[in-house]
């Protein structure tokens, strides 16, 4: 029998767009044969809404006045699934898993994991403990130094919590001077990341940071190429080859990743056996050390001259078109990305 699988996408979150590229790609190919979709949209304003339109409309905000909308409330008593309100009435539908093509926060961080887990609905990808661990930059790596696996020197800092000055006395006294990277703790796709060459770069680039987030980490500048794992499973894992990411601007920037499109990747990423056996055990020991299912992509640096390994950040729902990294490394392994997508759905209904 087919499974009904909601697709929420969009959300109240700086990775709105993004999420709408994940969803697009997501609808175009997941297997119809197997699933009936229920896509439901989040605006950028926090509103649910079921969208019946052409996947087409979602790479921007035409899906919202498309006509092809109406409310959806996905409800958190168990057994009442999707409610529509449709323009003759109420509908009632069934669902047998959720799929967040949600980045970010109110999406990966465990927000709608928990509405989820109160409907009794299975969630792909983490739940709520992982979700929200893996979002903020500062809680994983406090659990993945419980590893003794290597991670850039850092600090957090909170809003309001020292002045801007006092802050960057305590960074460069800590890090050792610059540069340095400061970034948002919760956000992800380089939203609201920046690298400070100087003091003055810090104090703008620290208000920068904590604009998208109350807690901001500052980083020492680690000099590496930028490889990445993607995981996928609960028990049994199923761990990538290691990719490379060759950024085409100074570092791996949002405009990058998503405007100009400069970087480049390479998959499998040329690095010695050791190095990336390493990186790939590492990837494993810290999905299973923050609890992850389902997915996630792990990202470390490699020193460009020592080779040394050291880990970046863990994302527990990955940018997901077929041309983004995680998909593209399963791929190479042999898997198309409509079945990457009914693995996922089946890991999530295992629980
Ligand atoms: N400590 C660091 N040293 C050097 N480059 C860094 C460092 N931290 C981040 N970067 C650069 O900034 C990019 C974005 O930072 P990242 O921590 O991955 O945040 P996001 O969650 O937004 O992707 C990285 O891909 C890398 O290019
Ligand atoms: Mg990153």
């Amino acid at each position: 029998m087919k499974k009904s699988v909601c697709v929420l996408f969009g959300g109240m979150s700086s990775e709105h767009e993004v999420s709408l590229m994940t969803a697009r790609s997501i609808l175009d190919n997941i297997d119809r044969s197997l699933f009936d979709v229920y896509p439901v949209g989040i605006t950028k304003s926090g509103r649910w809404l079921y969208f019946g339109g052409a996947p087409a409309l979602l790479t921007d905000s035409g899906w919202e006045s498309s006509g092809s909308t109406c409310p959806a409330l996905p409800s958190p008593s168990v057994g009442d699934g999707l409610i529509l309100h449709e323009p003759l009435g109420k509908r009632r539908v069934a669902i047998d898993c959720v799929f967040p093509a949600l980045h970010g926060e109110n999406g990966e961080d465990g927000a709608p994991q928990g509405l989820c887990q109160l409907a009794g609905i299975p969630c792909v990808g983490a739940g709520i403990g992982a979700s929200a661990v893996a979002m903020d930059k500062d809680f994983t790596k406090a659990v993945v130094s419980r590893l003794g696996i290597r991670q850039a020197k850092y600090i957090a800092i909170e809003r309001g919590g020292c002045d801007a000055q006092e802050a960057a006395d305590r960074a460069e006294k800590i890090l050792g001077g610059y540069p340095v990277f400061i970034k948002p703790a919760s956000t992800g796709s380089s939203v609201g990341v920046s690298k400070a060459k100087n003091r003055q770069d810090f104090i703008d680039g620290l208000a920068h940071a904590l604009e998208f987030d109350h807690k901001a980490i500052v980083e020492e500048f680690f000099d590496g190429r930028e490889i990445e794992v993607a995981v996928m499973g609960n028990t049994d894992l199923n761990v990538s080859c290691c990719g490379e990411i060759i950024p085409g601007e100074e570092f791996y920037s949002y405009a990058d990743k998503y405007v100009n499109a400069l970087s480049s990747e390479r998959i499998p990423a040329d690095l010695p056996p050791e190095t990336s056996d390493a990186i790939r055990k590492y990837a494993a020991e810290i999905y299973r050390e923050l609890g992850c299912a389902g997915l996630s992509r792990v990202d470390f640096f490699v020193h460009k001259r020592t080779g040394e390994v050291c880990f970046n950040e863990i994302n527990t729902i990955p940018g997901f078109t077929p041309i983004s990294m995680y998909p593209k490394l399963f791929m190479h392994g042999g898997m198309s990305y409509p079945e990457i997508i009914t693995r996922l759905i089946t890991l999530a209904c295992e629980g």
